[in-house]
């Protein structure tokens, strides 16, 4: 796919997602139609949250197969991106030190961190079965998703 195809394709995906998930305030729901509609909208292996929860991350809604219940501050792609604070790309899973290897299937991954008032509270994790299949597109299209999905499950109010 050339890159102005993804951009529009990216661009599409957000204006649905906006009004997919327009006032609805429930994490969990709000993560799982996530989920769902970048499934249908990319073709990507597996699709997925972990959840910051006492300390680690916690296994949340996804769409693919089984997947490891919890993983440590700093450890693996999702846990250094929390650990940082900022988006992981990495063109081959095998080149990254502490790669959880959930399925032998994944080649390459993204993972964007979903943060409240300065602090990580989940990150959103997708793996492909193809090498390189993460650039700097995926990266803005999803961090913008992120940035919305924190301003519908968490309101200024809270
Ligand atoms: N590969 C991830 C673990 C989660 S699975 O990919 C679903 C990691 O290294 O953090």
């Amino acid at each position: 796919m050339d890159c102005s195809t993804k951009k529009e394709l990216y661009a599409d995906f957000i204006e649905v997602y906006r009004s997919l998930i327009l006032n609805e305030h429930n994490a969990i729901g709000v993560m799982a139609n996530t989920t769902a509609l970048i499934k249908e909208t990319f073709d990507f292996f597996w699709i997925g949250f972990y959840i910051v929860d006492s300390g680690e991350l916690v296994l949340g809604p996804f769409q693919g197969s089984t997947a490891c219940f919890r993983i440590k501050k700093g450890r693996g792609v999702c846990g250094t991106a929390w650990d940082q604070g900022k988006t992981l790309v990495v063109d081959d899973v095998t080149t990254f030190p502490g790669h959880i290897a959930c399925n032998a299937l994944s080649r390459s991954e993204i993972v964007v961190p979903v943060t409240h008032k300065g602090t990580v509270t989940a990150v959103l994790d997708i793996d492909s079965d193809r090498l390189s299949a993460f650039d700097e597109v995926d990266r803005q299209g999803l961090e913008e998703a992120m940035r919305i999905m924190a301003e519908t499950i968490y309101p200024p109010t809270t």
